[in-house]
Protein backbone atom coordinates (compact mmCIF):
# COMPACT_ATOMS: atom_id res chain seq x y z
CA UNK A 1 0.00 0.00 0.00
CA UNK A 2 1.31 3.37 -0.35
CA UNK A 3 1.81 6.74 1.61
CA UNK A 4 -0.65 8.93 0.50
CA UNK A 5 -0.72 12.73 2.15
CA UNK A 6 -4.25 12.49 2.24
CA UNK A 7 -4.74 10.07 4.49
CA UNK A 8 -2.35 10.05 6.73
CA UNK A 9 -1.90 7.64 9.45
CA UNK A 10 -3.85 9.20 12.60
CA UNK A 11 -1.51 8.41 16.04
CA UNK A 12 -2.67 9.64 18.91
CA UNK A 13 -0.33 10.67 21.45
CA UNK A 14 -1.69 11.27 25.13
CA UNK A 15 -0.35 14.57 26.26
CA UNK A 16 0.71 15.60 29.30
CA UNK A 17 1.18 19.53 31.00
CA UNK A 18 3.60 20.56 33.09
CA UNK A 19 3.19 24.22 35.34
CA UNK A 20 6.46 25.42 35.54
CA UNK A 21 9.20 25.57 33.67
CA UNK A 22 12.09 25.12 36.37
CA UNK A 23 14.46 22.84 36.96
CA UNK A 24 11.99 19.86 38.00
CA UNK A 25 9.08 21.27 34.92
CA UNK A 26 11.89 21.04 32.25
CA UNK A 27 13.79 18.20 33.44
CA UNK A 28 10.46 16.04 33.46
CA UNK A 29 9.12 17.68 30.15
CA UNK A 30 12.26 15.99 28.65
CA UNK A 31 12.26 12.42 30.17
CA UNK A 32 8.54 12.26 29.31
CA UNK A 33 9.21 13.26 25.40
CA UNK A 34 12.85 11.42 25.45
CA UNK A 35 11.18 8.15 26.96
CA UNK A 36 8.46 8.35 24.23
CA UNK A 37 5.61 8.56 26.50
CA UNK A 38 3.33 11.56 25.79
CA UNK A 39 3.92 15.38 24.26
CA UNK A 40 4.52 17.65 25.98
CA UNK A 41 3.12 21.25 26.69
CA UNK A 42 5.57 23.13 29.15
CA UNK A 43 3.74 26.35 30.22
CA UNK A 44 5.51 29.07 32.45
CA UNK A 45 4.42 32.56 33.08
CA UNK A 46 7.67 34.22 32.03
CA UNK A 47 7.36 35.04 28.18
CA UNK A 48 9.60 33.19 26.09
CA UNK A 49 11.25 31.09 28.23
CA UNK A 50 8.88 27.73 28.00
CA UNK A 51 9.03 28.53 24.26
CA UNK A 52 12.70 28.45 24.06
CA UNK A 53 13.08 25.01 25.99
CA UNK A 54 10.71 23.92 24.02
CA UNK A 55 11.91 24.32 21.15
CA UNK A 56 15.61 23.29 22.30
CA UNK A 57 13.87 19.93 23.01
CA UNK A 58 12.40 19.69 19.73
CA UNK A 59 15.54 20.18 18.25
CA UNK A 60 17.39 16.96 20.22
CA UNK A 61 14.27 14.66 18.87
CA UNK A 62 16.63 13.68 15.73
CA UNK A 63 19.57 12.81 18.23
CA UNK A 64 16.87 11.05 20.93
CA UNK A 65 14.80 9.18 18.76
CA UNK A 66 11.46 10.20 19.16
CA UNK A 67 8.59 11.79 17.47
CA UNK A 68 6.97 13.58 20.34
CA UNK A 69 6.20 17.12 20.56
CA UNK A 70 7.27 19.15 23.20
CA UNK A 71 5.18 22.12 22.84
CA UNK A 72 6.21 25.97 25.37
CA UNK A 73 3.90 28.34 26.44
CA UNK A 74 2.35 30.77 28.52
CA UNK A 75 -1.18 30.39 27.33
CA UNK A 76 -3.42 27.69 28.67
CA UNK A 77 -6.04 26.93 26.29
CA UNK A 78 -3.00 25.59 24.30
CA UNK A 79 -2.46 22.78 27.41
CA UNK A 80 -6.59 21.99 26.26
CA UNK A 81 -7.54 18.48 26.51
CA UNK A 82 -4.75 16.65 28.55
CA UNK A 83 -4.17 13.33 29.91
CA UNK A 84 -2.31 14.56 33.07
CA UNK A 85 -1.50 17.71 34.39
CA UNK A 86 1.44 18.49 36.48
CA UNK A 87 1.76 21.40 38.86
CA UNK A 88 5.53 22.07 39.46
CA UNK A 89 5.22 25.82 39.42
CA UNK A 90 6.29 27.78 42.75
CA UNK A 91 9.43 29.22 44.45
CA UNK A 92 11.94 26.40 45.33
CA UNK A 93 13.75 26.67 49.10
CA UNK A 94 16.58 28.30 49.82
CA UNK A 95 19.19 27.26 52.12
CA UNK A 96 17.83 27.49 55.95
CA UNK A 97 14.48 27.41 54.12
CA UNK A 98 12.15 24.62 55.34
CA UNK A 99 10.02 23.28 52.97
CA UNK A 100 6.49 25.03 55.05
CA UNK A 101 8.11 27.65 54.80
CA UNK A 102 7.21 28.54 51.16
CA UNK A 103 3.55 27.44 52.65
CA UNK A 104 1.90 31.12 51.49
CA UNK A 105 3.80 32.19 48.49
CA UNK A 106 3.58 28.65 46.65
CA UNK A 107 -0.01 28.72 47.75
CA UNK A 108 -1.69 31.48 45.35
CA UNK A 109 0.79 30.62 42.79
CA UNK A 110 -0.79 26.81 42.63
CA UNK A 111 -4.50 27.67 43.32
CA UNK A 112 -4.20 29.89 40.11
CA UNK A 113 -2.55 27.73 38.13
CA UNK A 114 -5.05 24.50 39.29
CA UNK A 115 -7.80 26.59 38.20
CA UNK A 116 -6.78 27.51 35.11
CA UNK A 117 -5.59 24.26 33.99
CA UNK A 118 -8.72 22.69 35.40
CA UNK A 119 -10.73 24.92 32.59
CA UNK A 120 -9.03 23.42 29.89
CA UNK A 121 -8.30 19.48 31.34
CA UNK A 122 -11.31 18.81 33.19
CA UNK A 123 -10.43 14.92 32.78
CA UNK A 124 -7.16 14.87 33.50
CA UNK A 125 -5.33 12.95 36.07
CA UNK A 126 -3.70 16.03 38.55
CA UNK A 127 -0.51 15.69 40.20
CA UNK A 128 0.91 18.27 42.34
CA UNK A 129 4.46 18.54 42.79
CA UNK A 130 4.76 22.02 44.10
CA UNK A 131 5.97 22.51 48.12
CA UNK A 132 5.13 22.25 50.76
CA UNK A 133 3.77 19.33 48.85
CA UNK A 134 0.85 17.21 50.81
CA UNK A 135 -0.60 20.81 51.77
CA UNK A 136 -0.06 22.30 47.87
CA UNK A 137 -2.12 18.79 47.19
CA UNK A 138 -5.38 19.58 49.80
CA UNK A 139 -5.44 23.47 48.32
CA UNK A 140 -5.48 22.21 44.62
CA UNK A 141 -8.10 19.56 45.45
CA UNK A 142 -10.36 22.32 47.22
CA UNK A 143 -9.62 24.76 44.31
CA UNK A 144 -10.54 22.02 41.49
CA UNK A 145 -13.01 19.67 43.41
CA UNK A 146 -12.25 16.38 41.81
CA UNK A 147 -12.74 13.14 42.33
CA UNK A 148 -10.26 11.76 45.12
CA UNK A 149 -8.94 9.32 42.38
CA UNK A 150 -7.42 11.74 40.24
CA UNK A 151 -5.76 14.16 42.23
CA UNK A 152 -2.61 13.13 44.24
CA UNK A 153 1.12 14.27 45.39
CA UNK A 154 4.21 13.35 43.89
CA UNK A 155 6.83 13.33 47.16
CA UNK A 156 7.32 9.32 48.28
CA UNK A 157 8.40 8.30 45.25
CA UNK A 158 11.44 10.67 45.60
CA UNK A 159 12.25 10.07 49.51
CA UNK A 160 11.71 6.58 49.10
CA UNK A 161 14.49 6.62 45.85
CA UNK A 162 16.61 8.49 48.26
CA UNK A 163 16.08 6.14 50.88
CA UNK A 164 16.59 3.36 48.76
CA UNK A 165 19.98 4.77 47.23
CA UNK A 166 21.44 5.70 50.50
CA UNK A 167 20.90 1.93 51.52
CA UNK A 168 22.82 0.61 48.07
CA UNK A 169 25.53 2.99 48.46
CA UNK A 170 25.71 2.11 52.02
CA UNK A 171 25.92 -1.94 51.37
CA UNK A 172 27.69 -1.69 48.05
CA UNK A 173 24.65 -3.33 46.34
CA UNK A 174 23.42 -2.48 42.71
CA UNK A 175 20.17 -0.04 43.42
CA UNK A 176 18.23 -1.81 40.84
CA UNK A 177 17.85 -4.90 43.83
CA UNK A 178 16.97 -2.03 46.70
CA UNK A 179 13.30 -1.99 47.64
CA UNK A 180 11.93 0.41 49.90
CA UNK A 181 8.90 2.80 51.01
CA UNK A 182 8.69 5.97 53.04
CA UNK A 183 5.14 6.74 53.92
CA UNK A 184 3.66 10.33 55.54
CA UNK A 185 3.93 13.98 54.74
CA UNK A 186 6.53 15.21 52.32
CA UNK A 187 8.64 17.34 55.36
CA UNK A 188 11.12 16.38 58.34
CA UNK A 189 8.24 14.25 59.71
CA UNK A 190 8.32 11.54 57.01
CA UNK A 191 8.30 8.12 57.82
CA UNK A 192 10.48 5.54 56.59
CA UNK A 193 9.36 1.91 56.92
CA UNK A 194 12.58 -0.09 57.10
CA UNK A 195 10.78 -3.41 58.03
CA UNK A 196 9.10 -2.83 54.57
CA UNK A 197 12.84 -2.55 53.04
CA UNK A 198 14.41 -5.39 50.92
CA UNK A 199 17.58 -5.60 49.15
CA UNK A 200 16.16 -8.21 46.36
CA UNK A 201 13.64 -9.90 49.57
CA UNK A 202 16.59 -9.50 52.01
CA UNK A 203 15.12 -7.18 54.56
CA UNK A 204 17.70 -4.41 55.29
CA UNK A 205 17.15 -5.32 59.28
CA UNK A 206 19.26 -8.56 58.42
CA UNK A 207 21.83 -6.88 56.78
CA UNK A 208 22.53 -3.56 58.56
CA UNK A 209 22.63 -2.58 62.50
CA UNK A 210 20.01 -0.56 64.04
CA UNK A 211 22.16 2.41 64.22
CA UNK A 212 23.42 2.11 60.37
CA UNK A 213 19.61 2.04 59.72
CA UNK A 214 18.85 5.21 62.02
CA UNK A 215 21.49 7.18 60.41
CA UNK A 216 20.27 6.09 56.74
CA UNK A 217 16.55 7.36 57.80
CA UNK A 218 17.71 10.89 59.06
CA UNK A 219 19.73 11.15 56.08
CA UNK A 220 16.51 10.22 54.13
CA UNK A 221 14.73 12.73 55.92
CA UNK A 222 17.17 15.54 55.08
CA UNK A 223 17.56 14.24 51.98
CA UNK A 224 16.18 17.79 50.49
CA UNK A 225 18.31 20.02 52.04
CA UNK A 226 20.98 18.49 52.04
CA UNK A 227 20.98 18.78 48.09
CA UNK A 228 19.87 22.50 49.00
CA UNK A 229 22.76 23.20 51.08
CA UNK A 230 25.40 22.23 48.75
CA UNK A 231 23.47 23.97 45.67
CA UNK A 232 23.37 27.01 47.34
CA UNK A 233 20.84 27.95 44.58
CA UNK A 234 18.04 26.23 44.24
CA UNK A 235 17.24 22.45 45.17
CA UNK A 236 17.03 19.04 44.03
CA UNK A 237 15.04 18.40 40.67
CA UNK A 238 16.73 15.39 38.79
CA UNK A 239 15.26 12.83 41.12
CA UNK A 240 12.32 14.85 41.22
CA UNK A 241 11.83 14.65 37.91
CA UNK A 242 11.99 11.23 37.95
CA UNK A 243 9.88 10.39 40.28
CA UNK A 244 6.96 12.55 38.96
CA UNK A 245 7.97 10.62 35.49
CA UNK A 246 7.11 7.26 37.20
CA UNK A 247 3.82 8.33 37.69
CA UNK A 248 2.88 9.53 35.06
CA UNK A 249 4.09 6.79 33.21
CA UNK A 250 1.78 4.43 35.52
CA UNK A 251 -1.21 6.31 34.72
CA UNK A 252 -0.60 6.59 31.16
CA UNK A 253 0.97 3.28 30.46
CA UNK A 254 -1.95 1.41 33.08
CA UNK A 255 0.65 -0.43 34.57
CA UNK A 256 -1.21 -0.35 37.90
CA UNK A 257 2.26 -0.13 39.98
CA UNK A 258 1.92 0.22 43.93
CA UNK A 259 3.88 4.08 44.56
CA UNK A 260 3.68 5.64 48.02
CA UNK A 261 1.91 8.97 47.09
CA UNK A 262 0.43 12.12 48.47
CA UNK A 263 -3.76 10.94 48.82
CA UNK A 264 -6.71 12.21 50.11
CA UNK A 265 -7.86 9.69 52.97
CA UNK A 266 -11.06 8.80 54.34
CA UNK A 267 -10.55 6.85 57.16
CA UNK A 268 -7.72 4.73 56.44
CA UNK A 269 -5.05 4.81 58.81
CA UNK A 270 -6.98 6.15 60.64
CA UNK A 271 -6.86 9.92 59.06
CA UNK A 272 -9.56 11.77 57.53
CA UNK A 273 -9.94 14.84 55.29
CA UNK A 274 -6.27 15.08 54.52
CA UNK A 275 -3.39 14.53 51.81
CA UNK A 276 -0.33 12.15 53.07
CA UNK A 277 1.73 9.55 51.63
CA UNK A 278 0.44 6.19 51.81
CA UNK A 279 0.96 3.61 49.29
CA UNK A 280 -1.82 3.38 46.28
CA UNK A 281 -2.31 1.44 42.79
CA UNK A 282 -2.02 4.06 39.97
CA UNK A 283 -3.30 3.49 36.74
CA UNK A 284 -5.39 5.34 34.20
CA UNK A 285 -7.73 6.19 35.93
CA UNK A 286 -5.50 7.75 38.58
CA UNK A 287 -5.37 6.49 41.98
CA UNK A 288 -7.29 3.02 41.77
CA UNK A 289 -6.83 1.88 45.13
CA UNK A 290 -5.16 3.28 48.45
CA UNK A 291 -3.54 -0.02 50.11
CA UNK A 292 -3.77 -0.21 54.26
CA UNK A 293 -0.52 -1.10 55.76
CA UNK A 294 -0.25 -3.34 58.94
CA UNK A 295 1.91 -0.46 60.88
CA UNK A 296 3.12 -1.35 64.46
CA UNK A 297 2.26 1.63 67.21
CA UNK A 298 5.23 3.33 66.20
CA UNK A 299 5.14 3.51 62.99
CA UNK A 300 1.63 4.77 63.17
CA UNK A 301 2.09 7.17 65.67
CA UNK A 302 4.92 8.56 63.12
CA UNK A 303 1.87 8.78 60.85
CA UNK A 304 -0.52 10.49 62.63
CA UNK A 305 2.74 13.10 64.18
CA UNK A 306 3.07 13.91 60.15
CA UNK A 307 -0.94 14.16 59.57
CA UNK A 308 -0.68 16.30 62.78
CA UNK A 309 1.94 18.95 61.21
CA UNK A 310 0.27 18.87 57.76
CA UNK A 311 -3.57 20.11 59.27
CA UNK A 312 -1.69 22.35 61.05
CA UNK A 313 -0.25 23.88 57.52
CA UNK A 314 -3.55 23.30 56.00
CA UNK A 315 -5.19 25.68 58.53
CA UNK A 316 -2.64 28.79 58.21
CA UNK A 317 -2.82 28.53 54.28
CA UNK A 318 -6.47 28.67 54.88
CA UNK A 319 -6.98 32.74 54.34
CA UNK A 320 -4.87 32.32 51.02
CA UNK A 321 -7.06 30.23 49.99
CA UNK A 322 -9.89 32.31 50.86
CA UNK A 323 -7.91 35.04 49.18
CA UNK A 324 -7.34 33.70 45.89
CA UNK A 325 -11.14 31.94 45.38
CA UNK A 326 -12.50 35.65 45.79
C1 LIG B 1 13.26 17.77 47.68
C2 LIG B 1 12.30 18.87 47.33
C3 LIG B 1 11.87 18.77 45.93
O1 LIG B 1 12.92 16.97 48.54
O2 LIG B 1 11.22 18.85 48.20
O3 LIG B 1 14.32 17.73 47.08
Amino acid sequence: MSYSPSSPIKCHSPRVTVIGAGKVGSTLAQRIAEKNLADVVLLDIVEGMPRGLALDLMEARGIEQHNRRITGTTNYAETSGSNVVVITAGFPRKPGMTRDDLLLTNAKIVVEAAKKAMTYSPDAVYIVVTNPLDVMTYLVWQAIGLPRNRIMGMAGVLDSARFESFIAMELGVCPLDVKAMVLGSHGDLMVPLPRYATVNGIPITELLTTATIERLVERTRNGGAEIVELMQTGGAFYTPASSTYVMVESILRNQSRLLPIAAYLQGEYGLNDIFIGVPCRLGYSGIEEVVELKLTDAERNALHTSAQEVRKNIARSQEVFAAVSR
